[in-house]
């Protein structure tokens, strides 16, 4: 007999906008009952990994003002950020840094006591809150801590969800494994939450955590909701090697800078304002050209890249602001900044697209909502600005919070009958076709096979020929007989999650191709070489890719301009 839980608020992830969205959901309605459910233990959450800052306007008496807050974002978006969404941005995240300080977020201070913001990529001011270089693992432990006040609050850690179910058009809970039992529950809800995060970890060099698959886009998918503009991802300039973990932007905000092997600061030629504070798709590009020209460096490992020097700043500033990034590239590269300069490389660091949303976090299916990496709300466009995408999680974890609950405190006395059929194609799906599966490929030769293709010809630039020959080996690995697990046990069984998570990787990777194919245009962080422009007639729009069994069917939807006509990007 299979278990069956029930809550009145089920939010699926447990990084910064899940958090923020349960405490959201508890300061609704005392009496609720609000479950965070998640594959990784809290702390876990790859929403720590986050270094740099969380943007917001806090000094007007100082010049800035909030007006160019979203100007510096829609700019940033290559215009394809829906205006309305970035004025909510904007207007609501100055709450949430002071509500932060006050649940005892360690802000990062000025001498006379008041937070400390500093430079970031993108923008006329500096706008990056931060605690040290540590800023998302400080604001989860914040979080976290304020959640475990809450008595209504419950976690269900390393929990693996497998499908959303629906009565056809309203939520009505997920299916998930417990991976301490190795058990199949169903978890029946009056409201969900999709806070699942990015899926950077459908590329091979990537600052993601190797938990950062995408189960929870797929998820959606699978269940007929649209992803939008998922043909956008974003590089961040600053990757080490070989392991691809990020150095901060707050390295480059705190004055380090960019290198070729002719010890050039060669972003003076590419973006003579901005140098190394362009935004990042700027940036990236320009390491690339770099390295195309012959003036990049060769690591140890054979792999081109430039170097980020960091060493004029001195040795207090470093360990007072940049420990983090300081012990990483000890730890990692071998390289002490505070001496050397340090190898590093565009890597995969932030998908603009997701689960398509409204202003209100709202998906296409009743009583869903969907917050953070893992929302297309349209905040970025086609390339996020740093520094924006934790503001993004709080402000969005906080009103998604509060809607499911409002909407769970409508719909409370309703009587909720479970989808019966969807439950047993579920376990059919992943018991007989995964756990029970036959298949000859090993599994993660295939994991590694789809990240080379990405890492190889979805990258930084990109052309019509080599996302068709990607397309067309995703879609021979897809059909390939891979799907087995050879561990047979229940409990941990890590094999078999990993082969369900692959199979998210595969699908999700066929979606970033077709989109970057049909999108004939460079915009943002998706540069064609062999269409080199913005085209601003025919493709100023979003994408939305919808499941069908041949693989993802394209649709387009209108961008909400409001204020700011598109003109030339130039920093
Ligand atoms: O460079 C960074 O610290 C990254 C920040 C971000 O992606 O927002």
């Amino acid at each position: 007999m299979t278990e069956v839980l029930s809550y009145d608020v089920l939010i699926m992830g447990s990084g910064l906008a899940g958090l923020r969205a349960a405490l959201s959901a508890a300061s609704v309605d005392r009496s609720l009952s609000i479950a965070v459910i998640s594959k990784v233990q809290v702390m876990r959450s790859h929403s720590v990994s986050a270094e740099g800052g969380t943007a917001a306007v806090l000094f007007e008496e100082e010049g800035d003002n909030r007006e160019s807050h979203v100007y510096d974002t829609i700019r940033g978006s290559d215009f394809l950020a829906d205006q309305d969404v970035a004025e909510r941005l904007v207007s609501n995240v100055p709450y949430e840094i002071y509500q932060l300080d006050h649940w005892g977020m360690p802000w990062s201070r000025r001498s006379d006591g008041r937070i400390d913001q500093r430079k970031f990529g993108g923008y006329s001011f500096p706008r990056a809150t931060y605690a040290q270089d540590k800023v998302g693992f400080y604001e989860m432990q914040t979080l976290y801590d304020t959640c475990l006040r809450h008595e209504n609050i419950h976690f269900l850690n390393e929990w693996f969800c497998t499908s959303i179910l629906s009565d056809g058009s309203s939520f009505r809970g997920f299916t998930a494994i417990e991976m301490k039992t190795g058990e199949f529950v169903i978890i029946k809800s009056l409201a969900g939450i999709i806070c699942t995060g990015g899926a950077g970890r459908i590329y091979g060099f990537s600052t993601y955590a190797h938990s950062s698959t995408p189960d929870g886009l797929d998820m959606a998918y699978r269940k007929g909701l649209a992803l939008k503009d998922m043909e956008f991802v974003q590089f961040h300039p600053s990757g080490i090697l070989p392991s691809g973990i990020l150095i901060t932007e707050g390295a480059r905000g705190e004055g380090g800078y960019l290198v070729n092997n002719q010890g050039e600061r060669f972003m003076k030629r590419y973006a003579p304002e901005k140098l190394e504070l362009a935004p990042r798709d700027v940036v990236s590009r320009a390491m690339i050209r770099e390295i195309q020209e012959g003036k990049g460096f060769k690591h140890e490992t054979g792999i081109d890249c430039l170097k980020l020097d960091l060493s004029h700043l001195g040795a207090e500033r470093i360990k007072e602001k940049l420990a983090g990034i300081r012990e990483i590239g000890i730890k990692f590269s071998g390289i002490d900044v505070i001496n050397e300069a340090i190898e590093v490389r565009p890597v995969c660091h932030y998908m603009m697209g997701g689960i398509h949303t409204n202003i209100e976090g709202e998906t296409e299916m009743s009583g869903l909502w969907c917050a953070g990496e893992a929302a297309c709300n349209s905040t970025h466009g086609a390339n996020r600005l740093g520094a924006n995408s934790t503001s993004e999680c709080l402000v969005w974890g906080n009103i998604t919070g509060k809607h499911a609950a409002e909407h769970a405190q409508r719909v409370k006395d309703r009587t909720m009958t479970l989808p019966e059929q969807q439950i047993i194609e579920e376990e059919k799906r992943i018991y007989d076709g995964i756990f029970h599966g036959r298949g000859e490929m090993n599994p993660y030769e295939i994991k590694k096979r789809l990240a080379e293709l990405m890492d190889s010809k979805a990258y930084v630039f990109r052309d019509g020929n080599t996302l068709a020959e990607a397309l067309k080996e995703v879609k021979e690995l897809k059909r390939a007989s891979w799907r087995h697990v050879d561990d047979k046990a229940y409990e941990y069984n890590t094999n078999y999650i990993n082969v369900m998570e692959i199979d998210s990787i595969a699908r999700i990777s066929e979606i970033v191709l077709v989109g970057a194919l049909n999108r004939q245009e460079s915009r943002g962080a998706h540069a064609r070489i062999d269409y080199p422009s913005r085209d601003d007639v025919n493709y100023l729009k979003h994408t939305l890719a919808y499941y069908s069994h041949e693989g993802p069917e394209l649709r387009w939807y209108p961008v909400q301009i409001t204020r700011y006509a598109p003109v030339e990007r130039k920093y």
